[in-house]
C-alpha cells in the first residue's frame, strides 16, 4: 500500500524554540513513522521578507537542520530539503499564478495581519504571493497532509482552490491538501505574551545549555497578584503554569491546586518546570552535538533530501507541462 504523504516546513529566520517543539516538531516525529514525510526549510520563503538579510538565511539554515535532528525527526524517514533548490517549485509557481487573483490575495487574512504588523502600505510581490509559492511546495510532491499553525489556514484553503482549478482546467493530476492542526495551544512566552517568538525575546531556544533554561525561567513572568507565597495564584495568565500544562501535564492538576492556595509558591513551582524542560532538552543536546560535530553529514542529509525532492517534482512537472500541453518536442 502506498503511503500518504505529508509535506510542511518553516520559514528559515531564526532558531526554533519550545513554542515550535510543542505546536509542530513533536508531532512530526509522531508522523514520520506513520506517513511518508517531506519537511522543507522555505529560503524562498524567508526571503520575501528577508530579502536583504542573506547571510542570516544561510546561517540558519544548518541551525534548524539541526534543531530538526536534534529533536528527533530522522532522516532515514523524513526527507528535509532546500526550497530554492528545487526550481520545479518556482516554475510551477508561475504557472500557478495564471490563474489565482491578485484580490483573492489581498483579502487573505493572515497576508493582511502579517503585512500590517511590517508596517507597509505597498507590498512586494513575492511577498503577497507567497501562498502560491507554498501551493507549489505543496502540490510538487502531492502531499495530502500539511500540518500547520491556524495562522495558516487560509493559505491551504487556498491551495486547495488552486489544485481544484488546476485539475478542472487542465488533468486531474494534482492532489488536494487537508490541513492538521495540532492540539495543543500556542505555547505563551516567557513573558506571558500569547505568543514565544524569537523577535519578541520570550523563547527558549531548542539549543539551550543549562543554564540559559535556568536562567530564562527566574526571569519569566508569573502572576503579578502573588507578592508573597500565601497569595492566592491565577495559574491561567501565568506563563509558568501553561509551560506545565505542556510539558508535565500529569502533575498540572497538582500544581494549579497548589497556587491557588497558596501552598506552592512561585520559586519552587519554577524550580519543578525548570527541572522538567532540562529533561526534555537533554537528549536533543546530545543529538545536537553529535550532528554539530559531523557538519559533512549534516549537508549529505540537506542533498540527498533535496535530490530526492528534486525527482519527484521533476516528475510531477512532466506530469503538470503534459496537461498544459507545453511538452512540444516530446
Ligand atoms: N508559511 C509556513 C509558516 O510560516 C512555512 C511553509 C512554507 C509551509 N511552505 C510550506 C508550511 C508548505 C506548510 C506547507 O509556517
Amino acid at each position: 500500500m502506498i503511503k500518504e504523504r505529508v509535506l510542511t516546513g518553516d520559514r528559515v529566520t531564526g532558531k526554533l524554540h519550545l513554542g515550535h517543539y510543542v505546536g509542530s516538531l513533536s508531532n512530526r516525529v509522531a508522523l514520520q513513522n506513520k506517513y511518508e514525510t517531506f519537511v522543507l526549510l522555505a529560503d524562498v520563503q524567508a526571503l520575501t521578507t528577508h530579502f536583504d538579510k542573506k547571510e542570516l538565511i544561510r546561517r540558519h539554515l544548518r541551525d534548524i537542520t539541526l534543531d530538526y535532528l536534534s529533536v528527533g525527526i530522522h532522516p532515514d524517514r523524513t526527507t528535509i530539503f532546500v526550497q530554492s533548490m528545487v526550481p520545479e517549485i518556482a516554475e510551477l509557481t508561475v504557472l500557478f499564478s495564471m490563474f489565482v487573483t491578485v484580490n483573492s490575495l489581498r483579502h487573505n487574512p493572515t497576508i493582511k495581519a502579517e503585512s500590517k504588523s511590517a508596517g507597509l502600505d505597498d507590498m512586494y510581490y513575492g511577498f503577497l504571493g507567497y501562498p502560491v509559492s507554498q501551493t507549489a511546495d505543496i502540490a510538487f510532491c502531492k502531499a495530502s497532509i500539511v500540518p500547520v499553525g491556524d495562522d495558516q489556514l487560509p493559505h491551504l484553503e487556498l491551495s486547495r482552490k488552486i489544485v481544484r482549478r488546476f485539475n478542472e482546467l487542465y488533468q486531474p493530476i494534482l492532489v488536494e491538501p487537508k490541513p492538521l492542526v495540532g492540539d495543543m495551544p500556542r505555547l505563551v512566552g516567557t513573558d506571558g505574551s500569547a505568543k514565544m517568538s524569537k523577535s519578541l525575546g520570550n523563547a527558549i531556544e531548542l539549543d539551550s545549555t543549562t543554564e540559559e533554561i535556568a536562567f530564562k525561567i527566574r526571569r519569566a513572568k508569573t502572576d503579578p497578584a502573588r507578592v508573597h507565597k500565601q497569595d492566592p495564584g491565577h495559574p491561567d495568565i501565568c506563563p509558568i503554569y501553561a509551560y506545565h500544562r505542556a510539558f508535565r501535564p500529569q502533575e498540572s492538576a497538582e500544581i494549579r491546586e497548589g497556587c491557588e492556595r497558596g501552598s506552592l509558591g512561585c520559586s519552587a513551582c519554577k524550580q519543578l518546570i525548570t527541572q522538567a524542560v532540562e529533561q526534555l532538552i537533554e537528549p536533543m543536546r546530545e543529538r545536537r552535538a553529535y550532528y554539530a560535530s559531523r557538519p559533512k553529514a549534516v549537508d549529505e542529509i540537506l542533498m540527498t533530501g533535496t535530490n530526492r525532492a528534486r525527482e519527484i517534482a521533476r516528475e510531477t512537472m512532466r506530469e503538470v507541462r503534459e496537461a498544459m500541453c507545453l511538452n512540444y518536442f516530446d
